[in-house]
């Protein structure tokens, strides 16, 4: 995962930035690079692979240059070759870049047409050839990033410096964190407070959308919409922590906002943006195509993940699946067929019955393939075939980025069953990937919904008693938003497929009790509206998420209506995720529990 830094240094800073992206080495990198000004001339060095052959380039040929960047890449476009390696430049700019941006190719187009030269195939590259393409006509450096800032569709944390501008380091942010540094008469930039921690510990972390003007002596910060704004400065004490909460007050709310870029992280993984076809990060020992049947088991949030990729499975690839909450699956013998794949879910990859199931399907001969975070975990070790999640360290108890993480491997797995099995043709493949890399992008603005869940969140935190509904992929959704709720706000709580209310459920509703819906605008939409009717006659409190469409068409009285970015229906839980665990988490915080580590509960589950 890349990693950033930025200095203006007061001497030369090539050392700093190798040293600081040293402390960035934990994200895991394939090349490096770093870029000084050196008087009026940008040079930079690249190298693949590790820092040590930076280092080696460094040597043979030193950076004197006072203001400087550095970046750790993991590729996402293109191979990690130094060609590919960041910063990117024009003569007149250099950039680094962690995330993706979604709208690359066409931007490349027009700005060949316009007689750039590009030299890479990144994604990265393109941005400073826009920048560089308002700087020929004589924008200033602040007038040419402002111009091209919402050009830029995706998720991204950059950085930059300019030719003749020894004085000036800009750095933006939407989706992927970056936090600024300020030093004595020295200023930095990095992706997190762990990149900062030698130069010092007094940081400010930008909002979604802010981009920062910097100089050795202040430090002016725009919001999206360009007006100057301030962000809290904090003491960060990351002298050394790998994990910190940054500037949230829980590890969860951290892991929450985290999503857009973990979960872009995990789709660089498993698809190859440039051709846009999912590209697994290893060969599956078995072809889909034999697969007669999958089992899935996991617990709790983690079975979630698991039922909501049943649909997946069975509509894109057409295979039957089963789904398991472990602790029945070990005990109920089931029977289990040798053309069978058994799939295991976990964020720790330690849980006691998840890690039982394995052994179980194992011991029947199937192929078994784990999603797991923690690839050094028990069930990844003892699993024929590891799909990796980067969600990164997961710390709240209650899982929330692992689980979104989940969701994309799982969706890039069941569009490569599709493809396998014959059941999605090239074309069907391409608009599903397509689909798949908006999502980091929609992620960022379904947190934009933040402030209207924290306001519901305070009534939500007098009631007793929360239905969530849901049909599709949403039922699974509303069971994981039921769970997240009690678990950690200790409000009862239920998840219902939406069809299911008038066959028990219903009876609990009155003007008591709030129902959160979730029904993004989709084929059985208007089957999710008739059931809100029901719950809107009994004097229900309705709590709808949904899309622009939706929200048109649900008109229904007495409702609090949150409005998510258009997108296709299928892949939508993962946008729909966020709010769902906003809710939760704001309501926790109304009632005053210990959100990260709630009563009760454990994060990793190694006992029966
Ligand atoms: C809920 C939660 C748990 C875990 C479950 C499985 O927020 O975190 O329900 O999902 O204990 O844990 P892993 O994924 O580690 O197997």
């Amino acid at each position: 995962m890349c990693g950033i830094i930025g200095i203006l240094g007061r001497g030369p800073v090539a050392e700093q930035l190798v040293d600081s992206l040293k402390r960035l080495e934990y994200r895991g990198y394939d090349s490096a690079g770093v870029a000084t000004l050196e008087g009026d001339h940008l040079d930079r060095r690249r190298a693949e692979g590790k820092l040590k052959n930076l280092e080696a380039r460094l040597r043979e040929a030193p950076l004197k240059g006072h203001t400087g960047i550095g970046h750790t890449r993991w590729a996402t476009h293109g191979k990690p070759t130094e060609g590919n390696a960041h910063p990117h430049a024009t003569d007149n700019v250099a950039v680094v870049h962690n995330g993706i941006i979604e709208n690359f190719r066409e931007l490349r187009q027009r700005l060949e047409k316009g007689g750039a030269k590009f030299t890479s195939e990144t994604d990265t590259e393109v941005i400073a050839h826009l920048v560089n393409s308002y700087l020929i006509k004589g924008a200033s450096p602040q007038e040419a990033v402002k111009a091209a800032l919402p050009q830029l569709r995706g998720a991204f944390a950059l950085a930059f410096v300019f030719r003749n501008h020894g004085d000036l380091l800009i750095g933006a942010r939407r989706g992927s964190p970056l936090a600024i540094g300020y030093g004595k008469g020295e200023m930095y930039l990095g992706s997190d407070a762990i990149a900062l921690a030698p130069f010092t510990d007094t940081i400010s972390y930008l909002d979604d959308g802010d981009w920062v003007v910097l100089t050795r002596e202040t430090g002016v910060i725009y919001d999206a919409q360009n007006a100057a704004v301030n962000r809290e400065v904090l003491k960060s004490g990351a002298s050394s922590f790998l994990v910190d909460k940054a500037n949230y007050r829980h590890f969860m709310a951290k892991e929450i906002h985290e999503q857009p870029e973990v979960v872009g992280h995990t789709l660089a993984r498993y698809v190859d943006m440039a051709t846009e076809r999912v590209s697994l990060p290893q060969k599956l020992p078995f072809d889909f195509k034999n697969i007669q049947r999958i089992s899935i088991t996991a617990c709790g949030t983690a079975s979630y993940a698991g039922y909501i990729a049943k649909y997946w499975f069975e509509r894109l690839a057409r295979v039957p699946v089963e789904l398991d909450v472990a602790s029945e699956f070990r005990y109920r013998e089931p029977p289990l067929h040798k053309n069978d794949l058994a799939i295991f879910i976990s964020q720790s990859g330690e849980t006691a019955d998840t890690l039982a199931a394995l052994r179980y399907a194992k011991s029947h001969g199937l192929h078994t393939l784990s999603v797991v975070n923690v690839p050094t975990s028990t069930i990844a070790r003892e699993s024929e075939t590891v799909l990796p999640t980067l969600a990164g360290p997961e710390i709240g108890v209650a899982s929330t980025k692992a689980f979104t993480c989940q969701l994309m491997v799982l969706a890039a797995l069941s569009v490569a069953a599709g493809k396998a099995r014959g059941a999605l043709s090239d074309a069907d493949e391409t608009k599903l990937v397509h689909a798949l890399i908006e999502i980091p992008r929609l992620m960022a603005s379904a947190l934009a919904t933040e402030p209207q869940v924290e306001k519901l969140a305070r009534d939500l935190s007098k009631c007793t008693d929360v239905l969530y509904l849901g049909r599709g992929t949403s039922y699974p959704l509303a069971l994981e938003g039921a769970l997240k709720l009690k678990e950690i706000s200790y409000i009862h709580a239920e998840g219902y497929a939406a069809g299911e209310l008038k066959h028990g459920p219903i009876a609990l509703i009155d003007e008591k009790m709030p129902v959160v819906v979730i029904a993004p605008y989709d084929q059985v939409f208007e089957k999710t509206v008739s059931n809100m009717q029901e719950v809107a006659a009994r004097g229900g409190q309705i709590i709808l998420m949904t899309d622009a469409k939706g929200a048109a068409e649900a008109t229904i009285q007495s409702l609090v209506t949150i409005v998510l970015p258009d997108m296709g229906a299928i892949f939508a839980p993962m946008v729909y995720a966020v709010p769902v665990q906003l809710l939760a988490y704001h309501t926790a915080v109304v009632m005053g529990t210990d959100v990260d580590q709630p009563r009760n509960l454990a994060k990793s589950v190694t006992v029966e």
